[in-house]
Order: C-alpha cells, then structure tokens, then sequence
C-alpha cells in the first residue's frame, strides 16, 4: 500500500511538472484529488487495513495529499504569473507614440480656385453670379449676338438636348451676361463661375470643363480697365510677376474681341530656359493663351435693355482649369477628373 502511494506521488509530481497550462494541471488535480480521484479512492480503501497500517499509512497518505495539494496550489501560481507577464507583453501601451491619424478629406484643386477666383475678385468688387448648365438658345447663343445661322456656333461643338428644340448643355458661362443683366441695372461687377459642355476630348479638352466670366457695366469703362482688373487679380491666381498680353480676335459679344495671353510661369516669358532650350510649355513664344475678353457688344446691350449710348463695359471668360495646370504646371487636363488621391492629395 505505502509503495502504491510513493509511485502515485511521484507520477503525479512528475505530471506537474510537465502539465502545460492551467486546464491541463486541474484536470490532473482532479483525477487525484478530486472526490473520485485515485488518491481518494486509496484513502477509502484503507478502512479494510489492521488499526496498526491504519495509522501508518493513513498519515502517509495524508502528507502525500498535503504535499501533492500545496504543488498544485504552486504550479498555479506559476501559470497566473505567466498570464500577467503575457498580458504586459501584448497590450502594452505607449502614450508618448504617435497616434494613427483619421483620413481626411480635402477640397478638390477646382472648387479650392473657384473660392480663389471668387475671393480675389470679390476683394474689387465684382459679386458672385450664375446660370444654369442646361440653357436655352436665346442666353446661350442669340442674346449674345450669335444668330441661328451664325458660324460662331460651329467654333463650340454643342451638345443639344435630344426632342427639346433650342436647348443646349452650355458652352460658356456668357449666358451668366445676359442673364445677369436682364434682371439688374448698371452699374453692374459679376464674376460667374460654372460648369460648362463641348463635345471634344484629349489631354487638354474634356467635354465638361469649367469656365468664369467676368463682366463690368459702367459709365466710361476701357480695355484699361479691364488690362488692369485682369493683371491684379491674375497676379494674385496664378503668380505675382505675371504679365499681360492683348491680341486682337473676334467674338459675336464683344467688340473690339481679343485674346489674352499671361507671360509664360515656365520660362518666365523669355521662351528659353536657363540652359540655352526651348521651353515646352509656351513653345518658345513667351506667352500662353488663357481666354477671350472684349468690350460688350452694343446689340448684347441692346438685347438685354441697357442703353449702349449710356454705358459700356467689358467682359471676359477663362478656361479655369487651364488656369490652375499653368500655376501649378500640369500636363494633363484629365488628372482633375480622375480622381487619383495622389493628385488630389497634393492640394490638400
Ligand atoms: N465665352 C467666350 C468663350 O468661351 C470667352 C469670352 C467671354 C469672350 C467674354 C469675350 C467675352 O470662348
């Protein structure tokens, strides 16, 4: 009996020893401690021995239990401490690291230099106007003096709208003009920016672009004027030492027509760059056309009830992503509606 004790001590002990984890060292604890564990089942046997083995070997079995009970109690503890040494392991936390930013959004190039455009030239006067991007011929096209069978149609590839006679996706923000001026009187100073529609496409046309126009009503306005309006404002949009070119053109709306072209942000306007090349961007010229401008038609005037004897004014329309691929030298129109976050990213 006492043999039969000493190895049941032992394998126990050494099944302690190895147990893995917490689960494994209860449940050995309880096939040997537990009510119908062995060493129970050899204490209750012991009823069947002389009073003298009795005695004996029931105080050993007892100091097995004992011995056997305060290992078990130990080896636990061992694993508890474990326990908490892991945790310290896995979730600790260092506040003095740099947290994981939220991803923000930020304001698409466009609408960050339409609030330019419409800050700047708010700054002198002129307040903020629009039309509507689906338009009708009368604002789009024949208020602005461009007839029904007007060539200058043909110079805005259209897009009609299909079974609804006369009505087109607008191809200018001019309409803004007439719209603007039918319903308000001299002396007047808008900046309109918009959406506006053609039907081409490549690297610097999109179908849809977008376009502002300016327009000023006054007693005794010049092409000075507007020379010096267009100069302060487009040296605050795009760079501060730019320059200003008129050259003559033509549109229905105005009269005289002319182009305006801004000294080249590349080249600085010489045309070369300091290596002795041709630049790229203006092609050597100098100059980069950004819009038409002119002085307002008498018949527009007419058309929309101001007495061209008693005023005149000037208007002007630029591309205005045009504008900001030439502040911020960008190749290729496209990017602004592809929506790649590297791009946009940039501007944020
Ligand atoms: N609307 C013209 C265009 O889109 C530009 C322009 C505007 C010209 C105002 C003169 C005056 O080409």
């Amino acid at each position: 009996m006492k043999q039969k004790l000493q190895s049941l001590l032992e394998t126990t002990l050494k099944s302690i020893s190895v147990a893995k984890n917490e689960k494994v060292l209860s449940d050995l604890e309880t096939t040997i401690l537990g009510r119908k564990g062995e060493l129970t089942k050899i204490l209750r046997s012991l009823s069947a021995l002389s009073v003298e083995e009795k005695k004996e070997v029931g105080k050993f079995a007892n100091e097995i239990k004992v011995e056997l009970k305060n290992k078990f109690e130990l080896q636990r503890q061992v694993f508890e401490a474990e326990k908490f040494s892991n945790i310290a392991e896995e979730e600790w936390l260092d506040i003095t690291f740099p947290g994981i930013k939220p991803e923000e959004g930020s304001r698409h190039p466009i609408s960050r230099f339409i609030d330019e455009v419409e800050d700047v030239f708010g700054k002198m006067g002129f307040t903020f106007a629009d039309g509507p991007e689906i338009e009708d011929d009368w604002h789009n096209f024949t208020a602005l003096n461009i007839p029904p069978d007007h060539p200058a149609r043909d110079m805005q590839d259209t897009f009609w709208v299909k079974d609804m006679e006369k009505i087109v996706l607008r191809t200018q923000t001019s309409d803004v003009q007439i719209r603007y001026m039918e319903n308000s009187k001299p002396p007047i100073r808008i900046i309109a920016p918009g959406k506006t529609y053609r039907k081409d496409s490549d690297a610097t046309h999109s179908p849809m672009f977008h376009q502002y126009e300016g327009l000023m009503i006054d007693r005794d306005t010049s092409l000075a004027n507007l020379k010096a309006v267009l100069l302060e404002a487009l040296r605050q949009l795009i760079a501060p030492d730019l320059n200003l070119r008129f050259r003559l053109s033509y549109f229905p709306f105005t009269e005289p027509s002319i182009e305006v072209d801004c000294s080249c942000v590349n080249c600085g306007g010489s045309g070369e760059m300091p290596d002795g090349k041709n630049c790229r961007v203006c092609k050597r010229t100098g100059w980069l056309e950004i819009g038409g401008a002119g002085m307002v038609h008498p018949n527009v005037l007419k058309n929309v009830g101001i007495d061209p004897e008693e005023y005149n004014g000037f208007a002007f329309g630029f591309g205005l992503e045009r504008q900001i691929m030439i502040k911020y030298k960008i190749d290729d129109l496209r990017l602004f509606f592809e929506n790649d976050l590297r791009f946009l990213r940039q501007f944020a």
